[in-house]
């Protein structure tokens, strides 16, 4: 079956690779990896082998004692440069030299000062969706899996992590090495590397945290529950089949809230809100273990596959551990937000179907919460059909069915046609997934919760602001929703009368800072500048941070501020968070 996939330059049909043994220096004074990797092929390959690769600097190539010739062919902005391996005789292995460059994008090295230690230095890996080639030259498309084994050496010191299984560590004179495994076969965006000044806890008999000593107890309170969260998913989604499950947590700068690296998810620090209020995120990261990890979307254009079954899966748990009235309530606010999306971006933009256009070789460009939102109505969609039992059973079938294999959209049609071949009959399948905009018929989500906040909004409308007991036991997301819903630019007072009421400065909570400061810029309220500047400097989500810069590229007043505020800011950003913040700067006109 052909997948032809536009993010990069593997040619399938040369073959695949099976397994790669890595060796690994970690260089904290030139910011380079130095690396041998031994690659397995699945069957031995005759002649050439197309590698993806971004400024990797190769030093030597060699299979079964000859020198390799290559050459870097095809050389692009986003896909990097084309590594054209030569003269395979039959070979099924081989073996590269090289030193990955300071401009790697999958790596950001960070200054002692950048953690919360501030004594030792930290480096953390981000490879989706395409940057694990600025690491290793490899087939950098979700619909190759291979297995690894890792040796890591690092200064003393400093702890190195994979999301992978730690088989050993031995303490050397200066240097320690690192040993892992990972058994299972996983796509390449899955790589994941760490090294820092990294303690770690136990939380239960399968789960822990790392983080640095400074953050490991509010992490480790913070992430208590995540053992009663893995047994809740595991009911759903079948047995967890990854060993483990800890999770990381980031200096400031990482550019998600999570990356489900898989038994170790990635985490922003600004997900320790002190209160177990983020727990959504999690859920989210420790469900794709099963839909994503397990079971992975083909190529990006099938990214629907990944998110939008994970966030169906979120819904699912959250519904369990935290009742209905809260699923409901993130229902009706996920909905607000998806149709508001969708205007922002053009109701008829492609961008908006489930199958996502062929044309785009920039993975990163795709990231909007469309296919998390869309992707799960469709699926709810598909469980009203049939009911929840049967879908039930339909998910166990789906998950033991495609383990540990890459899926597109199609044959995943095929699978549900052959399964529940009711959903045709009632659900536009047709229209959901290739078709943009939000179909007008389908189940509308109510929540009661979200009805009280949409009272408050009227009032407002209506010149009545809501009192401070009103707002007092709001859930987080209720909140959220009343931000979200106010009119874009309000009257300056009544910034400082919402700031109040609603306590913002004291939740400390990155989304709720994001969308109020969002309304302040528009509404001129420019005593707000001080706040965002600290945002800006002490975070680096991007979901929550470009939306402010957006907003302060579009007001007059803040306008001026933009590009000085960024040239100050800009080095403690992640390199993908930068080139984000350029290119909405840019189109500004800045
Ligand atoms: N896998 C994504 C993060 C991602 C997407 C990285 C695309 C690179 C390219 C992760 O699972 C995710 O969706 N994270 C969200 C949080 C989630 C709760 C919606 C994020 O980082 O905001
Ligand atoms: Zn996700």
């Amino acid at each position: 079956m052909g997948i032809v996939d536009p993010t990069t330059y593997t040619d399938l049909a040369q073959g695949r690779i099976k397994h790669i043994d890595f060796r690994i220096g970690v260089n904290f004074s030139t910011r380079t990896l130095d690396i041998e990797t031994k690659y397995q092929l699945q069957e031995p390959v005759q002649g050439s082998l197309y590698l993806d690769s971004y400024k990797i600097d190769l030093k030597k190539a060699h299979a079964n004692g000859r020198e390799l010739e290559w050459q870097f062919d095809a050389q692009d902005e986003v896909l990097g440069e084309r590594l054209h391996l030569k003269g395979l005789q039959a070979d099924s292995s081989f073996t590269l030299t090289f030193q990955t460059s300071i401009e790697a994008r999958a790596l950001q090295w960070l200054n002692a000062s950048q953690t919360a230690g501030g004594n030792l230095p930290f480096l953390f890996s981000q490879c989706q969706a395409t940057h694990a080639r600025s690491i290793f030259p490899c087939q950098d498309t979700p619909s190759v899996r291979f297995t690894y084994s890792a040796e890591v050496e690092v200064p003393q010191g400093l702890v190195a992590a994979m999301a992978a299984e730690q088989v050993g560590v031995q303490e050397g004179s200066g240097q320690n090495l690192f040993r892992f495994q990972m058994p299972q076969p996983i796509p390449s965006y899955l790589f994941a590397l760490v090294v820092g000044n990294l303690a770690f806890r136990e939380l239960g008999p399968r789960t822990g945290v790392y983080a640095e000593p400074e953050t490991i107890e509010a992490a480790a309170w913070e992430f208590a529950e995540n053992e009663i969260k893995m047994n809740e998913a595991e009911k759903l989604l079948g047995p967890y089949l990854w060993g483990r499950y800890d999770v990381l947590i980031l200096p400031p700068s990482f550019p998600y809230g999570g990356m489900e690296n898989p038994r170790l998810t990635f985490l922003t620090p600004t997900a320790i809100l002190g209160t177990r209020g983020h727990t959504s995120l999690i859920t989210h990261e420790l469900a794709h273990a099963w839909t994503g990890n397990l079971i992975t979307n083909a190529t990006w254009q099938d990214f629907w596959l990944n998110e939008g079954w994970t966030t169906y899966a979120e819904t699912r748990i959250t519904e369990v551990l935290e009742g209905k009235d809260v699923t409901d309530l993130h229902e009706v606010y996920d909905e607000k937000r998806l149709i508001a999306v969708m205007e922002q971006i053009g109701k008829d933009s492609p961008l908006t179907c489930l199958k996502l256009p062929a044309d785009e070789k920039d993975a990163d460009s795709f990231t909007t919460i469309i296919p998390y939102y869309k992707g799960c109505f469709f699926l709810q969609e598909c469980e009203y059909v049939v009911g929840r039992e049967r879908f039930d059973a339909f998910i166990q079938t789906y998950m033991a069915r495609f383990q540990f294999q890459s899926l597109a959209t199609e044959a995943f049609l095929d699978f549900l046609k052959a399964e529940l071949p009711q959903v045709f009959e009632k659900v536009n399948v047709q229209q959901w997934i290739y078709e943009p905009g939000l179909p007008e018929e389908r189940h509308r989500p109510k929540s009661y919760l979200y009805d009280e906040v949409q009272q408050a909004l009227n009032a407002y409308q209506q010149g009545i602001k809501p009192a401070r007991e009103q707002v007092q036991n709001w859930h987080r997301y209720q909140i959220m929703s009343f931000l979200q819903g106010l009119p874009g630019k309000i009257a300056v007072e009544d910034c400082r009368y919402f700031d109040d009421i609603l306590e913002l400065e004291k939740r400390n909570d990155v989304a709720l800072f994001s969308y109020f400061y969002i309304i302040c810029i528009a509404s001129s309220d420019q005593s707000i500048l001080p706040r965002v500047e600290r945002f800006m400097e002490t975070m680096g989500r991007m979901l929550y941070i470009l939306p402010v810069v957006r907003a302060m590229s579009e007001a007059e007043w803040s306008r001026s501020h933009l590009r000085s505020l960024f040239e100050r800011v800009r080095d403690r950003h992640h390199q993908i968070t930068v080139r984000a913040m350029e290119e909405t700067l840019k189109r500004a006109g800045l």
